[in-house]
């Protein structure tokens, strides 16, 4: 089995290569290759995806990505920005259906900024649309308003879009999630005031018909990241678009204490994925190791999980982080008083160590 290997920059690499370490040390054969992807790939090959990389992602039976982004490369112009690398091999890999599960670990209920009662026990899962809305939409640009008060002036502009077939796939993921779990959906839209989420919310409605075991039930976007702060274990499932998802699940991620813990999987048809932490580059942390390498390592687990056919695997490294966090070690972003602060490769080191 090949797995890509695409660490990315600012905290990638650090996050990458404790992931790595994890997984060779399952005693399984996977072939792993890395090649340079954003700001390292632009600054290797002169783009953020630079087609070995492409190629590399495209012919491996998983992705293993990092993180992309610098604040230097932010005056480029737009396709030559490091995030284009990440926008493009969703695309380009088809990766619609973005799983992010919010667990909080029983000994970080101290962690989150919430108080421990709202989030203990806390298991969410975000299902969030990747390949289409205004992330992807045309035309967009900078142009002369045509109309209105500010006619002839510069205006920006996107186009916000969802086709019923990308809709009613992204919603059949959903469903099923669901039914493997609480079997309750919330589908999260603004169809008070959007006509692409207004059908949105239509299409999930009828596709609906065909899971009556799963509760469905809709929520504006406002309400829905109020609630999530509020009462967020009233979440089993929620399934949402691009933006609304990016959105709720970094608010998602606090309530498990940390961003630094929130992993990701984004999935093609037949269940072929790239896996990433939900977070960022962290420009201002980087090259310090400190960060907190969990959710790039639990991303590894959901590959071994999703992409690999390998759960044994999967359980392996979700019960070395659990005791690794029962032991009390914990990196800058999940500390509190009483427990031990560690690095970023101590923390990896643990893990690997927790899995006997
Ligand atoms: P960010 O997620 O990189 O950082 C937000 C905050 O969270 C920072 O204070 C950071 O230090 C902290 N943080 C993030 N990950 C952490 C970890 N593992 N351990 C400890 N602390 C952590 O978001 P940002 O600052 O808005 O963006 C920085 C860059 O990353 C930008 O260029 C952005 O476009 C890019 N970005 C890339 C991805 C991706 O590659 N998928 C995701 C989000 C942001
Ligand atoms: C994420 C990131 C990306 C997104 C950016 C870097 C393009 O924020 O993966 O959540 O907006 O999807
Ligand atoms: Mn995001």
């Amino acid at each position: 089995m090949k797995i890509a290997i695409l660490p990315g920059d600012g905290i990638g690499p650090e996050i990458i290569e404790q992931a790595v370490k994890v997984l060779n040390t399952l005693g399984e054969s996977f072939e792993m290759e890395s090649a340079p992807v954003g700001g390292a790939g632009y600054a290797a090959h002169g783009h953020p995806l630079p087609e070995a990389t492409l190629k590399l992602a495209q012919e491996a039976d998983a992705v293993l990505f990092g993180a992309v982004g610098d604040w230097k490369y932010d005056t480029l112009e737009r396709s030559l920005r490091p995030e284009q690398a990440i926008l493009g091999l969703r695309k380009n890999l088809g990766l619609f259906a973005n799983l992010r599960p919010a667990i909080l670990y029983p000994e970080l209920a101290g962690a989150s900024t919430l108080k421990p009662e709202v989030v203990s026990g806390l298991d969410i899962l975000i299902i969030r649309e990747l390949t289409g809305d205004i992330y992807f939409g045309q035309p967009r640009g900078v142009r002369e308003a045509p109309d209105g008060p500010f006619k002839g002036q510069r205006e920006g502009f996107d186009t916000m879009r969802y086709a019923e077939g990308e809709i009613r796939r992204i919603a059949h993921v959903a469903f099923q999630a669901a039914q493997k779990r609480d079997k309750r959906l919330t589908s999260v839209d603004k169809a008070n005031v959007l006509e692409t989420f207004q059908f949105w919310k239509d299409i999930v409605t009828d596709v609906h018909k065909e899971y009556p075991d799963v509760a469905l039930d809709h929520m504006y976007v406002d309400n829905a990241a109020m609630q999530l702060v509020r009462a967020p274990k009233k979440f089993d499932v929620m399934v949402t678009g691009n933006m609304f998802g990016d959105i709720l699940s970094d608010a998602a991620a606090m309530l498990t204490g940390s961003i630094g813990m929130l992993p990701s999987a984004s999935l093609d048809a037949n269940n072929k994925g790239l896996y990433e932490p939900s977070h960022g580059s962290a420009p201002d942390i980087a090259g310090k190791g400190v960060a907190n390498p969990l959710a790039t390592i639990l991303s590894a687990a959901m590959m071994l999980r999703y992409s690999l056919g390998k759960a044994e695997q999967a359980d392996r490294i979700e019960n070395a982080v659990k005791k690794v966090l029962a032991q009390g070690l914990r990196t800058p972003d999940i500390y509190e008083a009483g427990t031990t602060k560690v690095g970023t490769a101590e923390m990896g080191e643990a893990v690997v160590k927790a899995l006997g």
